[in-house]
């Protein structure tokens, strides 16, 4: 790609300040199209004449940059004749920003731009310009920016000296097309409140937790300093809260230029709901100030609504929890020192993902990155772009590999993504049968070691001593559990693609022998729940009706946590507990979903009890309110409550099974996912004396209401 261009950077190191890249060219003759290719090490935004190149923010997303670099192509709009100038500012990013630090290879690369401009003239004729020693580098106002600390901005800047450019012995290598969504723009959020905490800060509220930033309209006198600080929460007194953010400085710093002006950052988002006016020496008004939602530009395919104003609240913050971390890659939370794109959370989020959102692209760019940062021995690391150099797997982390590669073929019927997976699928199966210190099981005595070695086991779970953060099951048993899992879909893909996978059927096998023999005793809610949810028990109802009087013992509480959790409901509605799930669901107490709501939650936090019913905070040093893992309980009101369900043999809803699950707690549920065959709807509603079901299909389907079973062609259906 971009073979005629070479990489310029800057003679001088700018420091802080990001560099403006120039280059002017006249046209002569009448264009008739106009085309830019581009990529920069680091983030870039290009304008043509003053104006914005593409939509794109931060381009050029978030990769395993080692290896792959994405490049983007945009048709230009706005050549005229005579004189025109292209200028491409870039910033640091997350490929020398703070948030890639600890990966100094990645890190230490220089500033660096490269660029294909190709104009095609109405005559036929065509003229390339290419980044070379005819481009020019200056200071831009853009004075600092970093994905976690924010960005200073002088609007006053008049710029400064156009300096040469420097060629760098950079490699095209990496260059790839552009893979993944381009991340957007997208909701545009007004202010709710201006008010005055107990310390005195000025504080605007946006009612609503998101990742983004703000535009900020102000009319002030030149030299005017603005500096702005975000916060996703208020303390137990009221006050501005930013200790959860840890090292992320998370500030804006604007100095204004004269008269009425506007400002958005550049090259640096914020997981945020208020922001503080530390410096506003003027007015302030609401209209100031304007929130922007950015995420991955993903199509919405999934809806649900009932008659639980607070579990359609909940829905709310999944999709927003949702939109806050699909930036680019799926990552943990969108707001302190870390953002990372950690295998784990998006293991458990991936379905819930595909059914709000068209999530594909998302996860099969992503999936690349995945896979290239797969270590030699097979092991998929906790985190990827792997910005921390983690040299570890965690099961139920690593397992993204196969999981979400099987889910995205349930999904979207795409045979491409488990072909393009496979072999990675199976070095991580044959590493764990590596790893272990016993044959078919995945044991690492981990008892004995430190917490961050390997596993993080039932990560946040509740039945550990209050202030763990890895629950009370047996880090060996989930590990051994994920390994049958992952077989198992090995396997799957295997029979899928027709391979030869007798060897892991048999593995297979052993292993779930095995683990029946080591581990038939089940002491958490968690062991319960994946024994059920991965066929390792041997007497389902035995299991399911322990899980369901544990549940009851506990008054109608979750103990679990990111492992156990997403699993729950099924393993309850799947085995005739179809009410201890809605139980669960529909529980207001601590620990719930509904707590989360009841508290004021506008996105899912990231433990149960972020705020406690006392008002205190969980410690500040892992204490996000925008992390979707728990989130992932919608798949199930998908899925069982309104029943809208892939057929494995015919994945994509080339066929679908519907099978609603009410409760009689809700009046009605109403559920569609836009299908690649159409829109598939469900809904149900109790009358005076029985419950009604319309349920629409476009694709022939498996019916299924109470029990009973009706083969359907395309087309609506009343019961
Ligand atoms: C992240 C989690 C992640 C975990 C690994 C945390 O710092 O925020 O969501 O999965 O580390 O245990």
């Amino acid at each position: 790609m971009l073979e005629q261009a070479l990489w310029i950077g800057c003679k001088e190191d700018m420091g802080d300040v990001c560099p403006q890249f120039c280059r002017k060219f006249q046209v002569e003759r009448e264009v008739k199209a106009a085309q830019l290719e581009i990529t920069a090490v680091g983030v870039y935004e290009a304008c043509l004449n003053g104006k914005r190149v593409g939509e794109f923010i931060l381009a050029p997303g978030c990769t395993a940059y080692k290896e792959r670099l994405q490049c983007q192509t945009y048709q230009l709009e706005g050549v005229r004749m005579g004189e025109n100038i292209l200028t491409v500012t870039v910033g640091k990013g997350w490929h020398r920003g703070r948030i890639s630090e600890r990966d100094t290879e990645v890190n230490g690369m220089p500033c660096a731009l490269i660029a294909q401009l190709t104009l095609e003239y109405v005559d036929g004729s065509r003229e390339t310009i290419v980044t070379d020693e005819s481009w020019s580098v200056g200071e831009s106002p853009i004075r600092f920016s970093d994905i976690y600390d924010g960005e200073v901005y002088d609007a006053g800047f008049s710029g400064g000296e156009w300096e040469p450019v420097k060629i760098e012995a950079l490699s095209r290598d990496r260059l790839i097309a552009q893979e993944g969504e381009e991340i957007r723009e997208q909701e545009r959020i007004r202010p709710v409140r201006l008010f005055t905490s107990p310390k005195g800060e000025r504080i605007v509220d946006f009612g609503q937790n998101f990742a983004g930033y703000l535009e900020l309209s102000v009319n002030a006198p030149a030299g005017t300093r603005i500096v702005i600080s975000h916060g996703e929460i208020l303390d137990s007194q009221g006050n501005f809260y930013t200790e959860n953010y840890r090292t992320a400085k998370a500030v804006l710093t604007y100095i204004c230029k004269e008269g009425q002006q506007t400002y958005k950052p550049h090259f640096t988002f914020f997981g945020f709901r208020y922001i503080r006016l530390d410096e506003f020496p003027m007015e302030v008004d609401l209209d100031c100030f304007r929130g922007i939602a950015i995420y991955s530009s993903m199509e919405r395919t999934g809806h649900i609504q009932c008659s639980h104003a607070g579990l359609n609240r909940f829905f709310e913050n999944v999709l927003w929890s949702q939109r806050a971390n699909f930036i680019d890659i799926p990552t943990d939370c969108p707001q302190r020192d870390e953002r990372m794109g950690w295998l784990g959370d998006a293991q458990v989020f991936a379905k819930t993902a595909c059914y709000n959102y068209d999530s594909e692209k998302f996860f099969e760019k992503w999936l690349r990155d995945v896979r290239c940062e797969q270590l030699e021995n097979g092991a998929v690391p906790d985190i990827v772009p792997n910005f921390w150099k983690t040299p570890k797997a965690s099961t139920a982390w690593g397992d993204a590999i196969t999981v979400i590669p099987w889910q995205i073929y349930q999904m979207y019927g795409n045979t491409r993504v488990l072909e393009e997976n496979f072999e990675a699928m199976k070095r991580w199966v044959d590493y764990i049968t590596k790893d272990s210190l016993e044959p078919y099981l995945w044991t690492s005595g981990q008892g004995a070691k430190k917490l961050w070695e390997k596993h993080y086991g039932d990560w946040l779970a509740l039945d550990a001593p209050y202030g763990s953060y890895r629950g009370a099951t047996d880090p060996d048993f989930i590990a051994s559990a994920f390994y049958a899992h992952s077989t198992l879909l090995l396997v799957k893909a295997g029979k899928v693609l027709g391979k030869d996978v007798s060897s892991y059927e048999t593995l297979y096998e052993n292993i779930v022998k095995t683990f029946r023999e080591r581990f038939g005793e089940y002491s958490t809610q968690t062991q319960h729940v994946l024994a059920l949810q991965f066929h390792l028990t041997q007497d389902r109802q035995k299991t399911a009706d322990a899980l369901a009087q544990m549940i009851r013992e506990n008054k109608n509480r979750l103990k679990t946590g990111f492992v156990g959790t997403p699993y729950l409901l099924y393993a309850l509605s799947e085995n005739g507990y179809v009410q201890s799930a809605y139980d669960l669901l529909l529980q207001e107490e601590y620990p719930s979903w509904l707590y989360e709501v009841n508290h004021g939650a506008t996105t899912i936090w990231e433990h149960w009890d972020g705020i406690r019913d006392d008002g205190v905070l969980w410690s500040s040093d892992m204490n996000s309110y925008n992390h979707y893992a728990y989130g992932s309980v919608m798949d199930w009101v998908y899925t069982v409550a309104a029943g809208i369900r892939t057929d494995e043999d015919a994945p994509g809803f080339e066929r679908a099974v519907i099978a609603p699950m009410p409760d009689k707690r809700l009046k009605w549920l109403e559920a569609s996912v836009k299908t690649r065959h159409g829109e598939i709807c469900s809904k149900w509603f109790w009358g005076e004396e029985k419950i009604r079901y319309e349920i629409t299909t476009p694709v022939p389907a498996a019916i299924i209401i109470e029990g009973k079973e009706y083969q359907v062609e395309p087309g609506s259906y009343i019961f």
